[in-house]
């Protein structure tokens, strides 16, 4: 089912009242994962002193835990600070295979004080299994996230 314009009323009163990012995080995971149907949901967050992209909390199959730059398209989000979308994760040179089911995929990164901090990245099994109306959704909900990272 596609994700409707709900999911945002939805998600600010999930978060309202509560500072820990885990848990927010983990909540925000949970519905995307059932609300969009998708493959995998979750988020990778920066680990300063290492410079590397780390496993947060996410729904769906087990995930490569660290990331780095330069290679995937969770690495092409963060170090353009855009959300990057690939209709067909076969056709993505460099693209990280964390299952082989995935075929699709959209990052959007999560940007505060001008730094990208983490990513919302999600897998679909659908080639192309992205509307733009869904990545408008997407790119709402991580600025309901940027809102909260540091409250
Ligand atoms: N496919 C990603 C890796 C993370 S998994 O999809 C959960 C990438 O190419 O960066």
């Amino acid at each position: 089912m596609p994700l409707t314009p709900n999911i945002l009323k939805s998600i600010s009163s999930l978060v309202e009242g509560e500072k820990n990012l885990v848990a927010n995080l983990a909540n925000i995971s949970s519905l995307l994962f059932s609300e969009g149907a998708w493959h995998w949901v979750g988020f990778y967050v920066h680990d300063e002193p290492v410079d590397e992209l780390v496993l947060g909390p996410f729904q769906g199959p087990v995930a490569c835990t660290r990331l780095r730059r330069g290679k995937g398209v969770c690495a092409e989000a963060w170090e353009k600070g855009k959300t990057v979308l690939v209709k067909d994760v076969h056709s993505f040179e460099g693209h990280i295979a964390c299952s082989s089911a995935t075929n699709s995929e959209v990052v959007v990164p999560i940007q505060v004080n001008g730094s990208v901090v983490g990513v919302l990245d999600i897998d679909s099994l659908d080639f192309d299994g992205f509307t733009s109306s869904e990545i408008d959704l997407l790119e709402a909900v991580v600025k309901i996230i940027e809102d909260i990272w540091e409250r």
